[in-house]
């Protein structure tokens, strides 16, 4: 997810899950406009962690081109798989005409899918749409575009894009995505708790599942561990220890970080008040899960 699972955050989340609950991830969606993404920018996207979990490199962009040639750079440098993004509803992506713009236009999803896979030796090539753009009524279409083009999986977000983030999600739209097409379908959209991993496989014939923001909130939600209190804060810890280390990363730039997971977080029942954390200013926000892990030590 963009501004978030950068490659701090997946590698703890990664570490936490083992794989047989964790099945992968992807990086944030790189954006390609009208040349090649150069090597160095895909490198870091993928970051300097390994895990036995492949994660792959997401891609965003409508030139068939330039996108191709960045998804050859991804494999070089290192993607186990390249992803491309078909759902993104954001206004830059929009106006692009990248993401969930070409929603309203399966030939060129197909197209952007299958020079992709041209282009790669080795990797797998995925796509995510969304269920459609203004309506669903082209999920089907756009599901058979991705297949054609020769994708090895298909995510679906069962939300439009002018569903955007809204708190329905129809699973029923995953069922008619699995029943067009042959290639393993991922359901995304919805999965608020680890409960809803299995409910959702089961309701829909999916044979994967991926979790977007219930992930930002319970970092353990694949695997179902219920975090304790003293885990809760020392993910968050080494994720403001990481940020630093690894991106440089200002006090200003590591709060607001923290304060984003905050919005979501529920793990280890740490925050009781989350909007009270994060109305703290940056360094009383940082102080605070500092002691809060003293306090923990002195408590174990
Ligand atoms: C802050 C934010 C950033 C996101 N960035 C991406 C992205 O880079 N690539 C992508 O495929 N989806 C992205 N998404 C969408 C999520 O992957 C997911 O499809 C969506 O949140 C629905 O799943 P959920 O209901 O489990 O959250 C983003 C979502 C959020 C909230």
């Amino acid at each position: 997810m963009e501004g978030v699972t950068e490659p701090c955050f997946r590698d703890l989340v990664l570490a936490r899950n083992p794989p047989a609950a964790l099945g992968g991830a992807f990086t944030e969606f790189a954006r390609v406009v009208s040349v090649p993404l150069p090597r160095r920018a895909l490198r870091a996207h993928l970051g300097p962690w390994r895990h036995p979990q492949p994660v792959g490199l997401q891609l965003m962009g409508s030139d068939v081109a330039a996108v191709a040639e960045s998804a050859r750079r991804a494999e070089e440098a290192g993607a186990p798989l390249v992803d491309l993004n078909f759902g993104c509803p954001a206004k830059g992506a929009l106006r692009g005409c990248a993401g969930s713009a070409l929603l309203d236009d399966p030939p060129r999803v197909e197209a952007l899918v299958a020079a992709c896979v041209r282009a790669v030796v080795r990797v797998p090539v995925t796509a995510k749409i969304r269920a459609g753009g203004a309506d669903d009524r082209r999920l089907e279409e756009l599901a058979r575009a991705v297949e054609q083009g020769g994708a090895s999986l298909l995510t679906v977000h069962c939300r439009t894009r002018v569903e955007a983030y809204a708190d329905t999600a129809d699973w029923e739209r995953l069922r008619r995505a699995v029943r067009v097409v042959a290639l393993p379908v991922c359901g995304n959209g919805g999965v608020a708790r680890h409960a809803d991993l299995a409910r959702l496989r089961a309701e829909t014939g999916c044979a994967y599942v991926m979790v977007g923001r219930a992930a930002l909130g319970d970092p353990w939600v694949f695997s179902g561990h219920a975090a304790t209190r003293a885990e809760a804060a020392a993910f968050l810890r080494e994720y403001a220890e990481r940020l630093r280390a690894h991106h440089g990363a200002s006090t200003r730039m590591v709060a607001g970080r923290i304060k984003q997971l905050l919005a979501h977080w529920t793990a280890g029942g740490l925050c009781d008040d989350r909007a009270a954390w994060r109305r703290l200013a940056d360094e009383a926000l940082l102080a605070r899960l500092a002691s809060c892990g003293d306090e923990l030590e002195l408590a174990c």
